[in-house]
């Protein structure tokens, strides 16, 4: 869910809904907002977008210069208008008004015990939990009310309050959930996210869990709950707005994959050394001589975030040596595996605010494990809490499928890689050519991007069935599954990424004329035994799709002859391969999604950031 509020000057009303536009990502399922003119209070929200809030707010509008406003992913509770932020509870001096992003766990104890207090519930949500308890014990004092309700509740909060009592001032608090603060020119903003923020402040301050923040029109004071009022430290953010406009683009996502070739350039900038044959990072925080002992390195993430790590553990146990485990986030953090003494965890998300991979990551640290962090967003959660870590510098991604931040975070692993071999196993002489091939990706990019006339041909063979396999080997299996993902999220296809040569002790049984197979089958050691199994599936009638190289022409009439379709990229060498072949499979299925007329960068029942467990 996303959280914008302002005060200040101006009219909130659209601030606010500029605000939700940039939260948007965060969840769609409905959106509101509360505006006040002194002690009147203006409730608007509806089931739907931010455009249909933005619809009804034109016919009714929301007047005032102070408001909260909320976007919703639904967690406790069906997509209702009803369910829908703001929360409402209390009336005449009690009455306040809250937006909330989290899970409170504890709210059904919660409810009964103020519903036996006579209090009536109007929604379905752990958010009215937290209205009704503020009404409640409401004493006139908004800030000491929010002090004493906070402990009562058990789980994760992100949370803006109103209250007419108090018409000039929004209070925020912060438990496992996002919130920043931007100070602008007499006036203060509120977001989830400091994306949001942009064009209108520069200059904001990161919430920490634990704290409070009581803002108004012209200052602000940020406090921890227990221990009192804190010294805020202001930070600069330096994305510009641009980043996050469409441009020419028909959707955010078509312009990130287009915006490849750059945001690798500066994935990498200042980061290969060609003089020590290595690589080079800032914010690793950790001595190489710590970094030699590592045993073991444990990658950890959710969705596309975990494919990453899938290739990151090719990369890592050829040119590092080191044995690599990857989990699924949520799984790793109440798992209890036993970890060496010298194992080193790395958290990969784009956001860097996933709940599962923040509390995988806090659990890690807890146990005494060195941590690490590959995030995009400056400045979020878990880049602040992990001990070291390294920015992706993708930009803003807006597209809830995610791309760019999927091919940063493999040419981040595969410096990573080239970093740990060269304290240990890799030569100078690797290291040094593993450096000039990626010098050239940026390049590289450029030209597999020219594949997308390829995709078009095979988006519209292909858009109507109803299930596509996905098969690749060694360093492009997670390719594959990563490529069936983005199908499934975008375009609701049914997908599946497996092991080209595993298939035939199962997935198989699935090939028929409807269901087509898309193989990753680039020139190299693999090529004739994927061939094989390329020909397994045609020998059974199934439409099969080839990816792959130029240059060797008799392997190439030799794949023309079985496939329906092919698909040319450049040939790289096998470990950057994950990168040139993720290219066509992101633009296939954008291409189908559209096709099939779905909404690409609002995919449904999905949400960028996953701040929920
Ligand atoms: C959500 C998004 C996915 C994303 C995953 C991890 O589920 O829909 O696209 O890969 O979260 O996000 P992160 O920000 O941690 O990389």
């Amino acid at each position: 869910c996303g959280i914008f509020g302002y005060v200040g000057p101006r009219e909130a009303e659209p601030i606010l809904v500029d605000g939700l536009r940039r939260l948007e990502y965060r969840g769609y399922d409905s959106a509101g907002m509360v505006t006040l003119t002194g002690r009147h209070l203006h409730l608007r929200k509806t089931a739907g977008r931010v455009g249909d809030l933005a619809n009804h707010v034109a016919d009714k509008p929301a007047p005032g210069c102070i408001g909260i406003s909320h976007t919703r992913w639904a967690t406790h509770g069906a997509a209702t208008d009803c369910n829908a932020h703001p929360h409402l509870a209390g009336s005449g001096d009690s009455l306040v008004a809250v937006v909330h992003n989290g899970v409170i766990e504890n709210y059904q104890s919660l409810k009964r015990q103020l519903e036996a207090a006579g209090v009536v519930f109007r929604s379905q949500t752990d958010t009215e939990v937290i209205a009704q308890l503020l009404a409640f014990h409401h004493d006139g004092d908004l800030l000491a009310t929010v002090r004493r309700v906070l402990p009562m509740l058990k789980g994760t909060y992100g949370l803006a309050i109103v209250s007419p009592r108090d018409p000039n001032t929004i209070v925020a608090a912060r438990l496992g959930s996002p919130l920043v603060l931007g100070i602008g020119d007499c006036e203060h903003y509120l977001s989830s996210d400091p994306a949001a923020l942009i064009g209108h402040t520069s200059k904001v301050v990161y919430l920490r869990d634990g704290q409070l923040a009581v803002i108004r029109e012209d200052d602000f004071q940020i406090e921890d709950i227990h221990t009192g009022p804190v010294d805020a430290r202001v930070e600069t953010i330096d994305w510009e707005l641009g980043d996050t406009d469409r441009g020419e683009f028909a959707h955010h996502m078509l312009k990130e994959i287009f915006e490849q070739p750059d945001s690798l350039e500066n994935a990498m900038r200042g980061r290969l050394v060609e003089a020590d044959a290595s690589t080079h990072f800032g914010g690793l925080n950790l001595d190489p001589q710590k970094l030699r002992q590592a045993e073991r390195i444990i990658l950890t993430g959710c969705g596309t975030s975990y494919h990453a790590a899938l290739v990151g553990e090719y990369l890592f146990e050829e040119f590092a040596r080191i044995p690599v485990e990857v989990e699924y986030a949520s799984e790793f953090r109440y798992r209890n595996p036993p970890i060496d003494r010298n194992t080193i965890v790395i958290a990969i998300t784009q956001s860097g605010e996933t709940a599962d991979t923040l509390a995988a990551l806090r659990e890690s640290k807890r146990k005494g494990h060195t941590t690490l962090a590959l995030c995009n967003v400056v400045g979020s959660t878990i880049a602040r809490e992990a001990d070291g870590g390294v920015y992706l510098h993708a930009g803003p991604e807006i597209g809830v499928a995610s791309t760019k931040a999927f091919t940063s975070q493999v040419t981040v692993l595969a410096m990573l890689a080239i970093y740990f071999g060269r304290l240990r196993h890799l030569s100078a002489l690797q290291g040094m050519q593993m450096i000039e091939r990626m010098r050239q990706l940026p390049e590289i990019i450029r030209e597999t991007l020219t594949c997308y006339d390829d995709v078009r041909r095979v988006a519209q063979r292909i858009h109507t069935a109803r299930s596509v396999l996905y098969l690749g080997r060694n360093y492009l299996y997670p390719v594959a599954l990563e490529g069936a993902l983005k199908l499934k999220e975008i375009s609701y296809i049914h997908a599946e990424g497996y092991p080209a040569a595993e298939m035939k002790h199962g997935p198989i049984a699935l090939v028929d004329a409807d269901t087509p197979s898309i193989f990753l089958i680039p020139r190299g050691g693999l090529f004739e035994k994927v061939m094989s199994n390329l020909e397994e599936v045609k020998a059974r009638g199934g439409p099969v799709i080839a990816i792959t190289n130029d240059g060797d022409e008799s392997q190439l009439a030799h794949l023309r002859a079985k496939c329906d379709e092919l698909i040319l990229v450049p040939e790289v060498p096998e470990f950057l391969q994950p990168l040139i072949c993720s290219i066509p499979l992101q633009l296939l299925a954008y291409e189908i999604a559209v096709l099939r007329g779905c909404d690409v960068d609002k995919p449904r029942n999905l949400a960028k950031s996953v701040t929920v467990e």
